[in-house]
């Protein structure tokens, strides 16, 4: 037995989580389900929090009401899991880049231009400064049911450089598909460095306590396929091989946004045991081409859920009829949007929990 694993002989024997099982390959009556952006600003109890907390990355830092925000959506709605309050861009931030969220604007990160800024960047920090998010991992474990599991992730190496290059939220990220193309070498240290910080953060949060891990990759769709296969598979493969290594029982679920056709190449080389399709990807090819290698999560509009009644049950009926003969998490294919009535995501839940296969 993996002694880095979290002590599961202290929970309650019983029904394994149907998360779980749904990664392990099983078909269940139901597909389990959680939202992307659960927690968030479309819930008034989350922006109570946040205005006690000051600004974003506080809250990120504060392990009582990071903990508090990771469990509103479970208590509210009943999801088959949590997942950790935190942001993808907190590894760029403990490697020493300075990053800011300012309303209404979204991150801004003083940007990486240069093989000299990347040297810049540090790892022997990392831990130190994660360590109230590995706090927050511990609180929520502890207190969520044994039937509902804790999600812990990281954005991918990919995703991440984008915004360590652009300096925030980008259009059409130039700067760094440029840099990308031009020095493979130079960008590759980058990459290399955030694959160091990225497998050493997802071991740490499974040794806290989560039991599945998500790796976010957005912006995987604007590379053409020779760089969606250096910059995407390959260092997502090296994150899940060194995981695997340390915490070989923890699934792993992938989210190679926009990925298209490749989906399918990222399944296979990557060796993930999950796959998040986003809202763009046919059903009925997802079944087909990805079912049998990996559980498929996905894929509702979140449009469909700001819209509700009839358009988001018929929207979710087509999603829960095409991927139901294999084992599926139900999921957005994106983000839940902060104008998302909550009434709204409680009708889908209702829908989600009562659904039941072939009847
Ligand atoms: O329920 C959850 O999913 C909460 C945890 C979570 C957040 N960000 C909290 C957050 C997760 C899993 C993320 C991942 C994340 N962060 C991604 C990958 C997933 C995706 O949506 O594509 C990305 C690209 C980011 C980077 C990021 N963080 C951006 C671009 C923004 C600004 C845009 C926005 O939605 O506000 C954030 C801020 C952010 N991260 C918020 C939350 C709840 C909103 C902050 C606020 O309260 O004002």
């Amino acid at each position: 037995m993996n002694n880095s694993q979290p002590d599961t002989a202290s929970r309650i024997p019983g029904e394994t989580a149907p998360l779980l099982s749904a990664l392990d390959g099983t078909v269940n009556d139901r597909p389990p389900f959680w939202f992307m952006r659960q927690a968030g600003r479309y819930l008034p109890e989350y922006r109570e929090v946040r205005g006690r907390a000051g600004n974003f990355l506080d809250l990120c830092y504060c392990p009582d009401l990071a903990a508090e925000v990771t469990l509103q959506p479970v208590e509210r709605f009943s999801t088959d899991a949590a997942i950790l309050f935190a942001d993808i861009l907190l590894v760029p931030h403990a490697m020493g880049q300075t990053v800011s969220f300012e309303e209404g604007r979204g991150p801004v990160l003083e940007p990486v231009k240069s093989v000299a800024d990347i040297e810049a960047l540090a790892l022997d920090r990392l831990h130190e400064k994660l360590r109230p998010v590995y706090e927050t991992v511990r609180l929520v474990s502890k207190s969520l049911a044994e039937n509902k599991v804790l999600i812990g992730f990281a954005g991918a190496p990919w995703t991440v450089a984008t915004y360590m290059v652009e300096g925030g939220t980008s259009r059409d990220h130039f700067q760094v598909r440029r840099w990308a193309l031009r020095d493979r070498d130079g960008f590759g240290l980058l990459v290399e460095k955030l694959i160091d910080a990225t497998s050493a953060y997802l071991i740490r949060q499974v040794e806290s306590g989560a039991r599945v891990l998500q790796i976010f990759d957005t912006w995987s769709g604007v590379l053409a396929e020779p760089a969606f296969r250096r910059w995407c598979i390959e260092p997502t493969r090296e994150i899940v091989a060194r995981v695997r290594a340390k915490c070989p029982k923890t699934p792993i679920i992938g989210f190679p946004r926009g990925a298209g056709p490749l989906y399918r190449d990222y399944v296979l080389e990557t060796g993930v045991d999950g796959v998040s399709i986003d809202t763009s990807l046919p059903v009925t090819w997802a079944a087909d081409k990805l079912q049998k290698h990996a559980t498929v999560q996905g894929n509702l509009d979140p449009a469909a859920l700001v819209e509700g009644g009839a358009v988001l049950r018929g929207e979710a009926k087509r999603i829960l009829e095409a991927l139901g003969d294999g084992p599926h998490i139900f999921n957005l294919g994106h983000g839940i949007v902060p104008q998302t009535p909550p009434e709204h995501v409680a009708e889908l839940c209702d829908l989600l929990l009562t659904w039941r296969r072939g009847v």
